[in-house]
């Protein structure tokens, strides 16, 4: 399956003669002593980037970091460009600005085949307004002749470098953001059966219309994390003090009766929820991993995992599956002693390189990237996106791809 919009492959640069390009990445990357604490989304865009320089091509890059009100430098990306610096072996070029003269005139001196980086757009309001004027200030400063999205993890966003910008420079997809795109729209509406899809995390009412092209799309949905308490206590079971949405009845009622559509008195093998958790009394390193089933949740406990039954049942599944889309930790994974059942999904994936294997929401990329002594190559696809990645997954549009230009 190609891609529906145009790529930098597609891009006229012609050989001899000298191009500066716009990039939009996403380094909105979390941050640890003044340094990257984890350089996924850095490391994943480089394709893009070399691919550009290699060319000829001299780079003006932005990006957004955190969610700031106004100038706030803890949010800066001069980190990132530290770290990009690195990556690329190659001095990148920060400017502490994103519009104004001092930075059209460091982008003006910057030499051919050099990086720039500009600073935090989120530094100004404009930025999610999608401002046009901010764009073409932007566009004056870069100086480009394109503008390449690559920012996969906010092209759900429709900000002024996501969307404005397109109306300013002839725009065009990056190498990160179709990867992404082909890999996870082919894996949803062209899956090699069976396809069997893992749904974790906290919140049902976060992924609603996820779960429902799920339970449209996939041959079986395995539920865990907290949201598997949410479907338990809709069930009738008493989840003690476990994390669960109580106010999601009408939610499940409609995943429900469409799951009841596809397979009938079958719901609960499609449908798969634990029939055992791990549960603990607090949530510290030290607690202990508890077994019980789902009829068993004293008042003051939590379910913090799927239990060890539930962990073999799962992966049974898995392992049969030709297709398996991961979104969302299957316990509380930060803790060892409830990370059992995202650890066990993780190994059954790893050792079974036959399924094609797609990871992705940040909590989720972060564990199997930290479980991963193969950086993420034990799996298919680790995706870099969180609310993009779902957002495509739901069948939704993205502002920040339907802005490019279409493939010819
Ligand atoms: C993300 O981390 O999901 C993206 O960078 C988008 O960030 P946002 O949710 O703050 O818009």
């Amino acid at each position: 399956m190609g891609f529906f919009k145009q790529i930098i492959r597609d891009l006229p640069l012609h050989h001899g003669k000298h191009y500066r390009v716009l990039v939009r990445v996403d380094y909105n990357v979390p941050l640890k002593d003044g340094k990257v604490g984890d350089d996924l989304r850095i490391r994943a865009g480089l394709p893009t980037l070399q691919y550009l320089l290699e060319q000829g091509c001299s780079l003006v890059l932005m990006s957004h970091l955190g969610r700031p009100e106004g100038r706030d430098l803890s949010c800066s990306l001069e980190p990132a460009a530290d770290r990009l610096s690195e990556l690329l072996g190659k001095k990148v070029i920060f400017v502490d600005d994103t519009i104004g003269d001092a930075a059209f005139q460091a982008v003006k001196k910057a030499p051919e085949g050099s990086v720039v980086m500009l600073q935090n757009l989120r530094f100004d309001p404009r930025e999610e307004e999608n401002d046009m004027e901010y764009a073409k200030a932007i566009a004056r400063v870069a100086q480009a002749d394109f503008f390449v999205q690559d920012g996969f993890g906010v092209v759900h966003r429709a900000h002024a470098s996501t969307e404005a910008i397109t109306h300013f420079l002839p725009s065009v997809s990056g190498l990160l953001l179709e990867k992404e795109y082909v890999t996870i729209s082919q894996a949803m509406e062209n899956p090699a059966h069976p396809f069997v899809a893992v749904l974790g995390g906290a919140k049902v009412s976060d992924k609603i219309k996820v779960v429902e092209r799920f339970v449209k799309l996939a041959d079986t949905v395995l539920v865990g994390g907290a949201m598997a308490n949410t479907f338990l206590a809709y069930k009738g079971h008493a989840v003690g003090k476990s994390k669960a949405e109580t106010d999601q009845k009408e939610t499940l009622d409609s995943i429900y009766a469409a799951a009841h559509k596809k397979a009938g008195d079958d719901v609960d093998t499609f449908v798969v929820l634990p029939t055992d958790v791990a549960v603990g009394h607090e949530l510290s390193d030290s607690e202990k991993r508890v077994n019980k089933t789902v009829d068993q949740i004293a008042d003051d406990e939590m379910a913090l995992d799927i239990g060890d039954k539930s962990i073999e049942n799962y992966t049974a599944i898995i392992e049969k599956a030709k297709t398996v889309i991961w979104n969302g930790p299957l316990g509380m994974s930060e803790y060892d002693n409830f990370a059992h059942g995202s650890a066990r999904v993780a190994l059954s994936l790893a050792t079974h390189p036959e399924i094609t294997s797609i990871v992705g929401g940040g909590d989720t990329a972060d564990f199997v990237l930290k479980w991963d002594a193969n950086n993420g190559g034990s799996f298919t696809h680790v995706s870099t996106g969180g609310g993009a990645g779902l957002d495509l997954m739901a069948g939704n549009k993205l502002p920040g791809v339907e802005s490019l230009l279409d493939a010819r």
